[in-house]
């Protein structure tokens, strides 16, 4: 496994200094050219941003300029988008926060007959007309950016229409990959869930983490959020000189508790005065406990946790993954949705693989590749600096922030390789007795008697996957199994004619999400490609989905 630090020779897997030619010649793949920004930068960055931003429910005809012009009394806005959920909304961002205080002063308490509003001013709004002003535009209608995956079916079409598997990967990533607009909502609504936090904690922050943030997400997805106190309650960094003060403070038996006790009353505030968060659940008995709830506007399942800072470190290991090459993104995202057509995963949780586990297994695939597509954990944290270092709750977390120091080997395998390659990897993976091991790229002896092993690369003695159970996992298995015979029969072979007047036919990739895969298989006019003989491998991979699947 080998990565190359910036201009220095790499320390090879052993320890043994081994020189690149690549890297003397500054070979570098085309994707790490395009230098990303910093987890941190980039978080800061939409942070700042989403304070400065309110969201207005408007008329389903509105018009953008004539919004637009009336905000602008306010101030300067730097950008603005609109979406359909249940009813039309505008995310409307100002250059500057202060205009928000100018919007808030010149906006109205709802006038009520029956009910009397609780007096929270937020930044969510209603654009309201007076009889004499008019919102909508006309003919000239917004455009609405969708914020929720194109259904099944329609995805079919499309991805059936393509020419080849890596057009279809290709297409499947650009359609269910958040969009820039999504993240800015998602950014938002912490945003105005961290205002409710504040009038307990006027300095904290709520930031989202998970598949929100660690460039895996698909449209849809939960929005998981990490209620920040630290900076609230952070000690002044100089050591004080003769007199100080001290807070009051109540006390808690443990941190667990203190996190309850938080979380509880943030739910109650929000439950109370937050405008468009409903369904308000405390799950404080949870390992990490949370506060669900779904936020109507946006229509994101809102988890808002406190005191996750490993989480949050694992949402930029992952964001550093999937920054490292373009390919991460496009397999992790495919393999995802197999795994939910196939009900490998499910939005609830249970005894089956979580999507974070089966990201760690596809990452880990990747470190595996030679040359490999990603770093171990290990080498990220070796090409870290000072300011890099991060210990939590006695855990060394410290990984690279600067993305551009991290140089791998060029790897030219094309996405349908990849994917073809990962079903038989774990086809044949020995889970029996191995263990995942992302810090190391390798998988090590099973600590544990549990089915499936992931190490937590960030806190060794636990099991990522502790929850899956041995059905779940020899369900998996066989599915890979199936997938890769069925992409060896399969691969690239686009049917011959189209049928005239109909939909095009499901193949390739479009075939693998039916919900059968016997049945995609059997799909009846489908030109079969003429193959070369399978490699040995193939063949005893074709000989084992013959034998029982419950070998496992
Ligand atoms: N997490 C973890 N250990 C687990 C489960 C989750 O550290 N056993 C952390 C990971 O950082 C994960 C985050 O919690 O990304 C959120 O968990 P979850 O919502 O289950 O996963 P996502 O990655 O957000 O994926 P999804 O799209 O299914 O929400
Ligand atoms: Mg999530």
């Amino acid at each position: 496994r080998r990565l190359i630090p910036p201009s220095q020779p790499c320390r090879a897997a052993g320890g043994t200094v081994a020189t690149r030619p690549e890297a003397a010649k500054g070979v570098q793949r085309p994707d790490l050219q395009v230098v990303r920004k910093s987890f941190h930068a980039l978080q800061e960055e939409r942070r700042e941003r989403a304070e400065r931003s309110v969201l207005i429910s408007c008329s389903p005809k509105v018009s953008e300029k004539k919004l637009l012009k009336f905000l602008s009394q306010h101030g300067n806005v730097s950008n603005c988008f609109f979406y359909q959920s249940y009813g039309v909304y505008a995310v409307v961002e100002f250059a500057s926060k202060n205009s928000i205080v100018g919007l808030h002063e010149s906006t109205s308490l709802p006038s009520m007959h029956h009910e009397v509003s609780v007096p929270f001013k937020s930044r969510l709004l209603t654009l309201k007309t007076n009889g004499s002003a008019d919102q909508s535009g006309g003919s000239n209608s917004v455009e609405f950016h969708p914020q929720v995956a194109m259904p099944i079916n329609e995805l079919l079409q499309q991805l059936s229409a393509e020419e080849s598997v890596d057009q279809q990967l290709s297409r499947l990533t650009s359609a269910l990959q958040l969009t820039e607009e999504n993240v800015s909502l998602r950014f938002l609504v912490c945003s105005l869930v961290k205002d409710v936090a504040a009038a307990f904690f006027p300095k904290c922050t709520v930031h989202p983490f998970g598949s929100s943030v660690n460039g895996f997400g698909k449209l849809g997805c939960d929005l998981d959020m990490f209620l920040d106190l630290d900076a609230a309650s952070g000690n002044p960094k100089r050591k004080p000189s003769g007199f100080y003060l001290e807070y009051q403070m109540k006390r808690e038996a443990s941190e667990r508790a203190v996190t309850q006790s938080v979380l509880s009353v943030v739910a109650e505030s929000v439950e109370q005065f937050s405008p468009g968060c409903v369904g308000i659940q405390k799950i404080l008995n949870a390992r990490c406990p949370l506060v669900r709830f779904s936020h109507q506007p946006s229509g994101f399942q809102c988890d808002l946790t406190a005191n996750n800072r490993v989480a949050m470190k694992s949402s930029e290991l992952l964001y550093v993954f999937s920054s490292v090459d373009e390919r991460v993104r496009g397999l992790v995202l495919a393999v995802r949705y197999w795994a939910r057509v196939h009900g490998v995963t499910s939005s609830v949780a249970g005894a089956w693989i979580s999507n974070f586990s089966l990201t760690a297994l596809i990452l880990f695939f990747l470190q595996t590749r030679g040359p490999p597509i990603l770093p171990t954990v290990d080498q990220l944290r070796d090409l870290a600096d000072q300011s890099d270092q991060c210990c939590v709750e006695g855990n060394d977390c410290t990984i690279v922030s600067d993305l551009s120091r991290i140089r791998l080997q060029t790897n030219t395998e094309s996405l349908e390789r990849l994917l073809q390659e990962f079903f038989e990897f774990y086809a044949a993976f020995p889970f029996n007795h191995m263990s995942i091991n992302l810090r190391k790229g390798k998988e090590q002896n099973k600590p544990e008697s549990t089915p499936l092993h992931i190490q937590n690369p960030f806190e060794a003695t636990l099991n990522v996957s502790k929850n899956v159970n041995a059905a779940q996992l020899d369900r998996f298995v066989a599915l890979c199994r199936e997938s890769a015979w069925f992409l060896q029969q399969e691969a690239g072979s686009k049917p011959a004619t189209v049928p005239t007047g109909g939909s095009a036919q499901a193949w390739g990739l479009a075939a693998l999400f039916l919900p059968s895969l016997a049945q995609a298989a059997g799909v009846k006019g489908r030109r079969k490609k003429k193959r070369e003989p399978a490699s040995e491998r193939v063949k005893s991979l074709l000989q084992s989905i013959s034998t029982s699947h419950s070998s496992q």
